[in-house]
């Protein structure tokens, strides 16, 4: 059998060179972090950092280190012209005369899941920059404009899942550090029997999301009249794997905890991407049920958004707020 790799699979890309040479960078780079992942307490990779973020979230010593491989192998590369990342309070130029894309990325997505040894990720968003020398400004496009989506999840297997606009791609890493196409063509099922949402939240959601998660559990004798089954990985990447995998809806709606706070997800290198891919492979990607995450247009870096996304067709019977 003849094995597709990523870097041929990049090469025979109808697009840009420079677009090719980030997709390579960052590839590369989660291949690397993939084995600091796995080395665990061995790599000194478990554990706090002692610092804080932007967002007033304890840093793991994991989502320094491999915030740090990432904004570094980025800027390095002709073709960046500015990163910004959940790890960093602001965007970062590059300082490349001929940079042309911004990068965006959660070098380390479900950071709790890391002392466990259960599945954690990287998520990333390309996009193409006005100018070389961008500022926060720049960075502020719709997910429409994305040039492309990744991200890698860092499981029993490590594997990284792409779009450029023309389909989703999944590569597994292989004992020699390469990336293969293992899975062509992904599509996520229309039809669902599986959800995934924080439990421990349901009192402090909104009328609606209460009214339909209640009806799901209701399962063949409620309104749905079918049994569903609850997953919840705690880390966005493997929920959304998952559903890429074999369907299923992903649900972080807004709730009462932070009324002024519009969800936990955020959109710029959460929501945006993982947007991307799941309308690649067919499945919808809102707000509520209703709104596009694609068509949000970001008003600061750090922005929140409620996320429910996943097959097609129980989004649309999904009414979130
Ligand atoms: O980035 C936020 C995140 O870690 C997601 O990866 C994950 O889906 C979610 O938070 C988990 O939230 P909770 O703490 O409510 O389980």
């Amino acid at each position: 059998m003849t094995r597709t790799r990523l870097d041929a699979h990049i090469a025979a890309l109808d697009a840009p060179e420079g677009l090719k040479t980030v997709l390579t960078v960052v590839a590369a780079t989660c291949a690397d972090i993939s084995k600091v992942v796995a080395g665990g307490a061995l790599a000194g990779a478990l554990g706090a950092s002692g610092q804080i973020n932007v967002q007033d979230e304890e840093q793991k010593k994991l989502d320094v280190m491999t915030n740090d491989m990432l904004t570094e192998a980025l800027l390095a590369s002709p073709a960046v012209a500015g990163v910004a990342s959940e790890e960093m309070d602001e965007v970062q130029p590059a300082s490349n005369p001929a940079g042309e894309y911004l990068v965006l990325f959660d070098p380390l997505d479900g950071s709790s899941n890391i002392d466990i040894n259960a599945p954690v990720g990287t998520i990333v968003s390309v996009l193409k920059s006005a100018t070389a020398t961008p500022t926060e400004a720049d960075f502020m496009q719709s997910g429409r404009h994305q040039v492309a989506a990744l991200y890698a999840v860092y499981g029993p297997q490590t594997m990284l899942v792409l779009t450029t606009g023309a389909g989703v791609k999944g590569f597994t890493l292989s004992n020699d550090g390469d990336w293969i196409l293992t899975h062509d063509e992904i599509a996520i099922s229309p039809d669902t029997k599986e959800f995934a949402i924080n439990m421990s939240n349901l009192r402090h959601w909104a009328e609606p999301v209460q009214t339909y998660v209640g009806d799901l559990l209701k399962g063949e004798e409620g309104p749905r009249a079918k049994n569903f089954n609850m997953r919840w990985v705690a880390a966005m990447v493997a929920d959304v794997h998952r559903i890429l995998m074999r369907g299923g809806v992903f649900l972080y709606p807004w709730d009462r905890r932070e009324p002024n706070k519009p969800g936990k997800l955020r959109l710029m290198y959460e929501g945006n991407p993982m947007a991307f891919l799941v309308e690649q492979a067919g499945g919808k990607a809102t707000t509520d049920g209703r709104q596009a995450i694609l068509d949000v247009q970001p008003e600061h870096l750090h922005q929140r958004i409620p996320v429910a996304l996943g097959s097609a067709n129980e989004i649309d019977a999904y009414a979130g707020v």
